[in-house]
């Protein structure tokens, strides 16, 4: 009986207290031996989110950084990237779990990251922080031996799907590098998830109770599926999202601070102190192709 209770007690502490996490994207990391990118110094941008959570009045319980860990994707930018996050994962006492995006290198960080053999294989896990599942997906599928961007393949799926089957004390959050819904800035309109209906089908009537996401390098919010779906600013850098025919990178840095309570996910933006200059605008007109980056000739210098 006293267990029962305790149970029951356990159960209710859990749903009503809140419990915290922070959420980065886009740290676009370089080992500091690498020419930085857009002349910024990606390791200590992230270094300051980790210092400005420190100020906080409160503890996370977990980070979460949403993809694109590395610009480049190195085995030494992920060799660097783990000996920072194993770093601050100690001062903090708590986990950091990470997803991959675009500009991550699946083989490299497999090598360099998690000291595996090195694999072109998607990474996806579950992860329980106080009764909070974290589903960390991957938004970037090779298929016929080609990188497809925004993505979310079947046998991804299907996984998630088993996954949801059962529920979690304080729900499910999800985790991945491309958000499954448009922004305001129509130039990105084909570069989020683009088989969103895939992901509504499986966590429709599932324990979902939010999606946090990055890749656009601003804080976008909407509703997927009947739960909150944010995008975070970047760590490294920002876009504008006002400029229709332009992308203006911005001197910022953002991230996330969330708060999971009574079974509902609540995310607020944070700025870190800065002067958000413009870097560098890119006027790219009609001659605009979805996926330019991956002609460098398309580029301006600073961006190859
Ligand atoms: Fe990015
Ligand atoms: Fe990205």
């Amino acid at each position: 009986m006293l267990i029962q209770y305790q149970a029951i007690l356990k159960e209710s502490v859990m749903s009503t207290e809140p419990l915290y996490l922070i959420h980065l994207t886009d740290t676009h990391v370089k080992a500091p031996s690498a020419r930085q990118f857009l002349n910024l110094d990606s390791t200590a941008r992230l270094r300051a989110v980790f210092a400005a959570v420190r100020d906080l009045s409160l503890k996370p319980a977990c980070f979460l950084i949403s993809g694109d860990l590395a610009h480049e994707g190195t085995r030494a930018d992920y060799v660097h990237l783990k000996t920072v996050l194993d770093e601050e994962a100690a001062t903090f006492g708590v986990p950091i779990l990470v997803a991959l995006g675009n500009h991550d290198d699946r083989s490299a960080f497999r090598e360099g990251f998690l000291g595996e053999a090195p694999s072109s294989n998607g990474y996806y896990h579950a992860s329980l922080v106080d009764g909070l599942r974290i589903i960390t997906l991957d938004s970037e599928v090779t298929a016929a031996g080609e990188k497809v961007e925004g993505w979310l393949d079947a046998v991804q799926l299907s996984w998630l799907q088993e996954q949801l089957q059962t529920t979690a004390p304080r729900g499910t959050l999800i985790m991945l590098h491309h958000p499954p819904l448009r922004s305001t800035y129509r130039l990105f309109d084909d570069r989020v998830l683009n088989n969103p209906d895939d992901l509504g089908a499986v966590i429709r009537g599932s324990d979902v109770i939010g999606i946090l996401s990055g890749h656009i390098h601003f804080t976008s919010v909407g509703v997927f599926e009947g739960v909150p779906s944010v995008a975070s600013a970047g760590v490294s850098f920002n876009i504008d999202p006002t400029t229709p025919r332009s992308m203006r990178f911005i001197d910022s840095s953002g991230y996330n601070l969330v708060m999971i309570r009574e079974g509902r996910m609540i995310a607020q933006p944070l700025m870190l102190p800065g002067t958000h200059r413009e870097l560098l605008h890119w006027q790219i007109g009609e001659r605009f192709q979805p996926k330019a980056e991956q002609n460098p000739d398309e580029l301006p210098p600073e961006l190859r």
